[in-house]
């Protein structure tokens, strides 16, 4: 009986007149977590207008996903642990199907984790650093759409080779707040260790100033090694 009935609505479907089985007609509740403040080249106001875009495109375009009604929700993320608790305040009354973004390492890292238990994708230009490969565990949910740092590192490992060179020195800024610099250098050291030998330094320009003296010095000390 119940195939019988599960045949006559195959028909019944089948029967209704310009609608192709490929349409899904679905509300997508979508968090987009990105900085307010302007000075972030990934603000609200500088991608806003991309997402509007791309939502109008997918409905106009007629394809498969037309039928998906994309509602769009933005919230500042900040740089850091702003981002976490946005999401958690806003999914007290509902979860987000889709969340996009946020960028920066440490505001990421939390969403992507909460986000990864509650089986709701990320998608991010961010997240580049390298903890963020490990897709078995706690990032598992989350889409890079951005090289990371370890995929930029190849270029290095790939100059290495050229050129022939042994061992590297590795300089950085950090901050010790968003630590762009530290997580860049991180997927390059991660990636020229398995191979060559190779050292760092991290300096604070903020509260140090640049020394180069100092640098220069380390860099003949350990040559005499
Ligand atoms: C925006 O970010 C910049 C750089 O991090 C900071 O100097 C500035 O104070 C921020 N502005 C606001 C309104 O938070």
């Amino acid at each position: 009986m119940p195939c019988y009935i599960s045949v006559c609505l195959y028909i019944w479907l089948g029967l209704l007149p310009g609608r192709t089985s490929a349409t899904v007609i679905e509300d997508i509740e979508v968090l987009v977590m990105l900085p307010k403040n302007n000075s972030y080249m990934f603000s609200i106001a500088r991608v806003a207008p991309a997402i509007e875009y791309a939502k109008q495109r997918l409905k106009i375009g007629g394809g498969v996903y037309s039928g998906f009604n994309f509602n769009l929700r933005y919230e500042d993320s900040n740089c850091g642990n702003d981002a976490l608790f946005s999401l958690v305040d806003r999914s007290c009354e509902k979860k987000p199907d889709l969340v996009l973004g946020p960028v920066c390492e440490y505001a990421a890292a939390p969403v992507v984790r909460m986000a990864s238990h509650w089986n709701i994708p990320v998608i991010s230009t961010g997240a580049l650093a390298s903890g963020f490969s490990d897709k078995e565990k706690e990032y598992s949910h989350l889409t890079r759409i951005s090289p990371s740092y370890l995929k930029m590192a190849e270029t290095f490992s790939a100059m290495f080779r050229h050129f022939n060179w042994k061992d590297a020195l590795l300089i950085f800024d950090d901050d010790k707040e968003e630590r762009n610099c530290y997580f860049t250098l991180e997927g390059v050291h991660l990636k020229l260790m398995e191979e060559y030998q190779t050292v760092h330094i991290a300096i604070n320009t903020k509260e140090e100033g640049l020394n180069a003296d100092d640098i220069i010095n380390y860099i003949y000390e350990s040559e005499g090694q």
